[in-house]
């Protein structure tokens, strides 16, 4: 008989006490103690009759000298999907483990089921959240499945292992790793526990096969993929699938990385059929209309390592209520009210008694610095009701003192604006060395104050 014995684990970062802890003595969060029971006949032996090392080639061997190691076994699957390949560092690394955490109903699902369609190799795509026919329809929906994509509703982890084994594919897709269950752990699925035991077994078998694995994580409301740290430290890859629900855009962002840099970044759009992607993002962010108004400016950012331009709206209208009203969609409400107080006290323009509204357009968030400049261009704009011409740019951080600082890649934000057609881009003075901008057909204005760029734009 199983001894039950009862734990407390931390949901942060997976410490375990015996005892309940008002906060995590190791991650130092609070309430984040949750009961779990474990049985104690927990035993390695018991497991590896139910888990068989599936075609195991490493033999139990001493150390190496890192000379004698081979290179190599960086063999990557290349999918179809041009950002996901982008995103992973050039493709899926043979034996990797790929955690995508993102909030329910962002795409997850569809995402890896069309990357599961699309390719051609045998794909196992575990689902316990969805039946066969959910998943069929959902296959339609997208495309007609030509690949060997096969579908299984399970969610004891040793039977998909077990399935695994006499099926090997070449890729297997967990949906969602919550809602997987080892028969070695009592504790519901979805615990940490079982969420951090089944996820070892999915890394081991990954890495004992070279089968590469992706795991579906559902984040919890912090923005946190459930139990975070645990799973982290487990996956060779983090990627999160962002973006709002009421529009059609999806950031796919990578957290973690070890087979590439976390400074990429997938765009996709949702559509009736399935994610598409976006390989030019600047041109359908920017608004459609025609007509220009005020208080709407253009920012150059960059979203990881690509450039993108995105259209930044404020309105400042008198407050009708005692206290003004500061909002901002897409953009840190902090750094807003900052910019507000350098516009006022740098440049005496008065916004005490003025309801601020900001909005990055598009659902895109961004907390790239170069969007300061934008930003204090629609603000000033909005106040003075008076149009910014519409082909024209900003990229600058402000600092305290009212400076316009450099940002980081101006010559890439530069290079973009020129490509879509802009005819003016406001930067830093301190941003120019080395750069050669009359290679380009752009006005490239520098300037050193946010007073200049007053003086420019309204006088
Ligand atoms: P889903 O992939 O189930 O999200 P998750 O797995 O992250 O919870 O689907 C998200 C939404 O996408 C759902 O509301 C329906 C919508 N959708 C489309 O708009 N077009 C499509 O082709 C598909 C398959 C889904
Ligand atoms: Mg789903």
């Amino acid at each position: 008989m199983a001894k039950i014995k009862k734990i407390y684990i931390c949901s942060n970062c997976g410490e375990n006490s015996p005892k309940w802890a008002g906060k995590c003595t190791s991650c130092g969060e609070w309430d984040t103690f949750q009961e779990e029971i474990i049985a104690k006949n927990d035993t390695r032996e018991q497991k590896k009759k139910v888990y068989r090392a599936p075609n195991s080639t490493k033999k139990a061997i001493g150390p190496i000298i890192l000379p004698d190691i081979k290179a190599g076994n960086t063999q990557r699957i290349i999918s179809q999907d041009e950002e996901l390949n982008r995103v992973l560092g050039g493709g899926i690394v043979q034996g990797s483990i790929i955690l995508v955490g993102g909030q329910p109903g962002i795409g997850k699902s569809t995402l890896l089921l069309q990357l599961a369609i699309h390719l051609p190799l045998r794909i196992l795509y575990v689902s316990g959240e969805e039946s066969e026919e959910q998943i069929k329809m959902r296959a339609d929906r997208i495309d007609h499945p030509k690949s060997e994509c096969y579908i299984l509703t399970e969610t004891g982890v040793d039977k998909i292992l077990n399935h695994a084994d006499k099926l090997e594919p070449d890729l297997i897709i967990i949906d969602s790793i919550q809602t997987l269950a080892s028969p070695f752990i009592e504790s519901a699925p979805g615990s940490i526990s079982q969420v951090r035991e089944c996820a070892n077994e999915m890394q081991r078998y990954a890495k004992e096969t070279g089968i590469p694995v992706f795991l579906i994580g559902h984040i919890n409301k912090d923005g946190a993929i459930a139990g975070p740290k645990l799973l982290e430290h487990l996956v060779d890859v983090v990627l999160q699938f962002e973006g709002d629900r009421n529009y059609a855009y999806r950031i796919l962002r990578t957290i973690k990385n070890r087979f590439g840099s976390t400074n990429e970044l997938g765009i996709y759009q949702m559509q009736a059929n399935g994610l598409k992607e976006v390989p030019n993002p600047s041109e359908i962010l920017l608004s459609q209309y025609e007509e220009i108004l005020s208080g709407s400016s253009i920012a150059a950012t960059l979203e990881g390592l690509r450039p993108m331009l995105i259209e930044t709206q404020a309105l400042v209208s008198t407050a009708v209520y005692g206290t003004p009203q500061r909002s901002a969609t897409g953009f840190d409400l902090r750094r807003l009210s900052m910019l507000l107080a350098v516009l006022e006290k740098r440049c005496g323009i008065h916004f005490g008694a003025n309801d601020v509204f900001l909005n990055i357009v598009g659902g895109i968030k961004s907390d790239d610095p170069a969007l300061d400049l934008a930003i204090v261009a629609a603000l000033i704009s909005s106040l003075e009701d008076i149009a910014i011409p519409s082909r024209m740019c900003f990229a600058g951080e402000v600092g305290l003192s009212g400076e316009i600082r450099a940002v980081n890649r101006v010559e890439k934000r530069v290079q973009e604006a020129d490509r879509l057609g802009f005819e003016q881009i406001f930067i830093s003075k301190y941003n120019t060395k080395g750069i050669n901008f009359s290679q380009y057909d752009i006005q490239v204005n520098q300037i050193g104050k946010v007073d200049e760029l007053f003086e420019a734009l309204f006088q």
